[in-house]
């Protein structure tokens, strides 16, 4: 439970429940995991140089890797698609792969982020935010 307050420091004032309302959105966010700004950055980069060359840098899916495959990366911008998804799938694809989601073997699993949930969490903030 690396979320939970520690039960030998109780949540004492309003700092306290303002902390821990603060750890409660960020455990949200990732599905229990803390996203750090070094997270955020090798999710950043990591996008930039290699998912977009198939999603594309708008999320269309019309990156020029992505363009001919079929079937084509979906478009993150759709709304409705966003909000049909569930972050755990999100975040199971990028992990694992299309295929174990009935998705394209194109998509491939990360394993080199096996081990580094927050940067996952943070390429699915990433995908999150190409919803219009
Ligand atoms: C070689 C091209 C390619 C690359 C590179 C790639 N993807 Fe994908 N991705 C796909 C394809 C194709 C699909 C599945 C489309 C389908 O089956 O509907 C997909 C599916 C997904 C999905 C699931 C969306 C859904 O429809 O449920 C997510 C999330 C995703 N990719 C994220 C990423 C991220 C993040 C990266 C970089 C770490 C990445 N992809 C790199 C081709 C790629």
């Amino acid at each position: 439970m690396p979320c939970a307050p520690s039960p030998d420091r109780p949540a004492r004032g309003p700092a306290a429940l303002a902390l821990l309302l603060l750890l409660v959105l960020a455990c949200d966010q990732g599905g229990g995991v803390v996203i750090t700004d070094g997270d955020r950055r090798s999710a950043r980069s990591h996008f930039d140089e290699y998912c977009s060359t198939c999603h594309g840098e708008g999320g269309k899916g019309d990156g020029p890797a992505g363009i001919g495959l079929k079937p084509r990366p979906r478009n993150w911008t759709d709304r409705e698609w966003q909000e049909s998804v569930s972050d755990r799938r999100i975040r199971d694809v990028i992990r694992e792969g299309g295929v174990p989601a009935g998705l394209s073997a194109e998509m491939k699993p990360n394993v080199e982020f096996a081990e580094e949930p927050g940067v996952i969490a943070a390429l699915a903030e990433i995908v999150r935010g190409f919803r219009r």
